[in-house]
C-alpha cells in the first residue's frame, strides 16, 4: 500500500529572546504569575527582517537537507499560518521562490493552531490520491507577535514566533506489511466558538509593541491587523475536552492503546492544558529513579489506580501507560507558536536523538474556529 512517510524536519525561530522578566517592563505582570499559570518562561519575537515567509524558508532548507533532497524535487508546498505575510497572495508562494521549489505548487491553510494538522491531512491525501513520487512539504510558521496587543497582559504573555517544516515523500509499504507514514488523521471544528478567539480587524495598532521594539531596534513592523481577543477560560476548557476526545478516538481507530504511543506531540499553549490532557489520557508522571528502577508519583486518576502513591513499574502490579517523559513540551522556551507548534516540536526531538525510525507519534492539536484534530504516524 502507499503511503506518506515524514523523510525529514527542519525549524527556526528568531534570534531576540524576550523573558518574562522582560514583558514585565511593558505589562502589569510578573514572572511567577506567567509560569504557574501557562508554564512558559520567554518566547522568540520576530526582528524587521524576519517574516513568517523567512522563518518558514529556513525550516522548510532544513528539513529538505535532512532528508537530502532538493528543492527542485518539491512537489507541493502547503503553509499552515494565522499569520500570513499579506493577506493575499498566499506566503507558501513566497516560500516556494525563496527556497526555489520552482516545479511546485503552493497555498496557505488557515486552522489557526491547529493548522498543521490540517495542512498534514491535506498532505496526506495529495500523495495518497494523486499517487505522487515527489515530495511535498508541509510548513507551520508564525509570528505571533504582529497579531498581539502588547497591551493585554492576558494575552501577550502567551504567544511566541517560529517555524517547523517535515517532508512527506510516498512510499511503498514496509516489505514486512507493517504500517508506517501517516497511519491516520482526523479534523473537526465548530464555528459556534468563532469569537472565542480571533483576531479583531476594527482594533487600532497595539502601541505597546513599540516598547518591544524599543529595546531591539531590529523589531518587527507594527501590527496593522487588528489583535488576538481571547475568551482563555473557554479556551482552557474546551481545549481540554477536544485534545483528549480527538487523542481517543485516533488511537482507537488504529487499535492502538496510550501504552502502543512512543511520543505525544500536543498543541502547547498552555501546559496546564496539557497536564490535564495527559492525566486524562492515562499517563503517568515518572519523577525520581532509585537504584535503576523507576517510581510513579502521580497515579493518573482516570485508570482508577489504586496506588496513589510510589509504585515501581516495572512490578508485575504496576500498570503500564505512557510517561510523562514521552511528552515532548517546548513551551518553557518558545511559548505558544501557533501552527508552528507541532512541527518546531517535531524537529527539536528529531535532532536531538529523541525520535528514531519506526517511532509511534500521537500529535493533537486545538485552536480559534474552534479546529482540532489528531494524527498519527510512524516514522
Ligand atoms: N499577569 C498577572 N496577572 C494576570 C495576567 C498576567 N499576565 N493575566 C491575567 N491576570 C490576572 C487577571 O486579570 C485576573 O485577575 P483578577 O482575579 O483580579 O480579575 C487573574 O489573573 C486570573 O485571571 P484568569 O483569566 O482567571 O486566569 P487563568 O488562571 O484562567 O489563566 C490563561 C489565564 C489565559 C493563562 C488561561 O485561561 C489559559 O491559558 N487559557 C487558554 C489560552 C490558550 O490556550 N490560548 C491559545 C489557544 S490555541
Amino acid at each position: 500500500m502507499f503511503t506518506s512517510r515524514i523523510i525529514g524536519c527542519g525549524h527556526c525561530f528568531p534570534k531576540k529572546i524576550v523573558t518574562n522578566d522582560d514583558l514585565a517592563k511593558i505589562v502589569d505582570t510578573n514572572d511567577e504569575w506567567i509560569f504557574s499559570r501557562t508554564g512558559i518562561k520567554e518566547r522568540r519575537i520576530a526582528g524587521a527582517n524576519e517574516s513568517t515567509a523567512s522563518l518558514g524558508a529556513e525550516a522548510a532548507m532544513m528539513a529538505l537537507r535532512a532528508a537530502g533532497e532538493r528543492p527542485e524535487d518539491v512537489e507541493a508546498i502547503i503553509l499552515a499560518t494565522t499569520t500570513p505575510d499579506h493577506p493575499m497572495p498566499a506566503t507558501a508562494t513566497k516560500i516556494q521562490a525563496m527556497i526555489g521549489a520552482s516545479r511546485a505548487f503552493a497555498f496557505d491553510v488557515q486552522a489557526v493552531c491547529s493548522g498543521f494538522i490540517y495542512a498534514l491531512s491535506i498532505a496526506d491525501g495529495l500523495i495518497r490520491g494523486l499517487g505522487k513520487r515527489g515530495s511535498v512539504l508541509v510548513i507551520g510558521a508564525e509570528v505571533m507577535s504582529r497579531v498581539v496587543d502588547w497591551k493585554d497582559r492576558s494575552t501577550c504573555v502567551l504567544f511566541g514566533d517560529g517555524a517547523g517544516a517535515v517532508l512527506l515523500k510516498g512510499s511503498e509499504e514496509r516489505a514486512d506489511g507493517g504500517r508506517c507514514g501517516i497511519l491516520s488523521t482526523h479534523l473537526f471544528s465548530d464555528g459556534t466558538f468563532y469569537d472565542s478567539l480571533f483576531v479583531d480587524r476594527e482594533s487600532s495598532a497595539p502601541e505597546g509593541r513599540g516598547a518591544i521594539e524599543s529595546a531591539d531596534r531590529e523589531s518587527s513592523a507594527p501590527n496593522n491587523h487588528g489583535t488576538i481577543k481571547m475568551n482563555g477560560r473557554t479556551v482552557f476548557t474546551i481545549a481540554i475536552e477536544k485534545m483528549t476526545e480527538v487523542a481517543a478516538l485516533a488511537l482507537a481507530e488504529n487499535s492502538l492503546s496510550i501504552n502502543d504511543i512512543d511520543w505525544l506531540v500536543v498543541h502547547q499553549a498552555n501546559k496546564r492544558i496539557i497536564d490535564v490532557v495527559v492525566e486524562r489520557l492515562g499517563i503517568y508522571q515518572v519523577t525520581e529513579r532509585i537504584d535503576g528502577r523507576r517510581h510513579v508519583a502521580q497515579a493518573p486518576s482516570c485508570t482508577q489506580r489504586t496506588a496513589q502513591a510510589e509504585q515501581r513499574i516495572d512490578e508485575p502490579a504496576n500498570f503500564r501507560g505512557l510517561d510523562t517523559e514521552k511528552v515532548i513540551v517546548t513551551l518553557e522556551s518558545f511559548a505558544n507558536t501557533g501552527a508552528a507548534t507541532i512541527p518546531t516540536t517535531l524537529s527539536i526531538a528529531h535532532n536531538d536523538g529523541r525520535l528514531k525510525a519506526g517511532d509511534l507519534i500521537l500529535m493533537v492539536a486545538m485552536g480559534g474556529g474552534f479546529t482540532w484534530g489528531a494524527a498519527v504516524v510512524r516514522l
